[in-house]
Formats: C-alpha cells, structure tokens, sequence
C-alpha cells in the first residue's frame, strides 16, 4: 500500500508552502452512470469519475473512481480508485444542498476532488476540486453522464 503511505506523510506536511495556479483550461472530468436519489434518512449517490492523464501544467495522471456517498452538505467520502498509477492519487466527492424549487426540477449538486503527487517531485502535491449538477434520478430516469469543470487547483511543495 505504497500510495496510502505516501498520502499519509503528506497529510500532515502543513508547515508547507501553498500555491494556487490560474484556470484549468481543457481539462473535465466525465462522470458516467450517475444515479441518485432520496429517501427519509436523506440524498445518497452512486457514480464513476475519470480523468485522462495530461502533460499541461501541472502534469497530471489519468484516474477512474467509483463514488458513493450520502448527506447533502456531508463531509468529503472517499471514492475507490479503479486503476493503477505510477503516483499517489485521492478522489473524494461530496453532495452540496441542492436547489429546490416547486415541481420537479430539483438541481443535485454533486463536488468532486482528485489529488495526487506531482508526476516528477514527490514532495509536491496538486489538488484539484470540481462541481458538476445533476439530478435525483433514481426510479425516474435512466442513470447520467455528464462533465464536471475542475475550478480550483491548489499545490502544495
Ligand atoms: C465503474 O467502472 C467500472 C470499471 O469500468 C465498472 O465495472 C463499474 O460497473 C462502473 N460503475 C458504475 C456505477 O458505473
Ligand atoms: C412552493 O409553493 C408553496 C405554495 O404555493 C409556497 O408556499 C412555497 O413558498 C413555494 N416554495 C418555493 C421553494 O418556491
Ligand atoms: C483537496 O483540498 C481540499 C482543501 O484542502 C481538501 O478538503 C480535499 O480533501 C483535498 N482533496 C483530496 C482528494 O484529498
């Protein structure tokens, strides 16, 4: 378990110096087979995120994760990554309140961060956080695909 090592020391690396760099220009994350729903203990969510690997800068690798969580406006869960890399990668995902309006046009809001080590200096590290809307789709409609537009990046060295 090399990659829970390394994120572990990272972790607590907070004496580090942060940096935040400009926009990220093409470069989304799809979401595929998104399905959510509510019941009387509250929202939950079920999905899968990739990334394609990209040599822009920062450098950053693919990854493909399964999500699955519950809570409007619960803390980050830990997705499952599904593929292999070279670096230490996380993607946690979080429900934020949806939009709610008389009828059915309910707006999920779902946000999604993937952070990994820099590809060429392990004590580098990026953090990207996304947000992508939805809807609760469960029992009503067929499951989502859809694009998430990361719209922080954060490293720290
Ligand atoms: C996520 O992707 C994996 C691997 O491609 C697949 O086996 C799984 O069924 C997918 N899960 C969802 C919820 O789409
Ligand atoms: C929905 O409609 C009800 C009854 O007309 C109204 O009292 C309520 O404020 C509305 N809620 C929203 C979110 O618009
Ligand atoms: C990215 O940074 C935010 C803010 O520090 C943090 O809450 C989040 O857990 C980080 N993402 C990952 C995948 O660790």
């Amino acid at each position: 378990m090399r990659g829970t090592a390394v994120i572990a020391t990272l972790a607590t690396a907070v004496s580090a110096k942060f940096f935040n760099i400009q926009a990220v220009e093409d470069y989304d994350w799809d979401v595929t087979q998104w399905t959510a729903g509510c019941d009387g203990d509250g929202c939950y969510y079920d999905f899968n995120v990739s990334g394609i690997a990209s040599d822009r800068n920062p450098a950053r690798p693919a990854f493909l994760a399964y999500c699955s969580g519950s809570g409007e406006g619960a803390p980050y869960e830990e997705c499952d990554l599904l593929d292999e890399a070279d670096v230490a990668r996380r993607v946690v995902a979080k429900l934020l309140p949806a939009t709610r309006s008389n009828g059915s046009d309910t707006v999920a809001h779902i946000q999604v961060s993937f952070q990994y080590t820099d590809l060429e200096v392990d004590t580098t590290w990026w953090n990207f956080t996304g947000h992508g809307d939805a809807s609760y789709n469960q029992f009503v409609a067929p499951a989502l695909d859809f694009t998430i537009k990361p719209d922080t990046v954060a490293g720290v060295a």
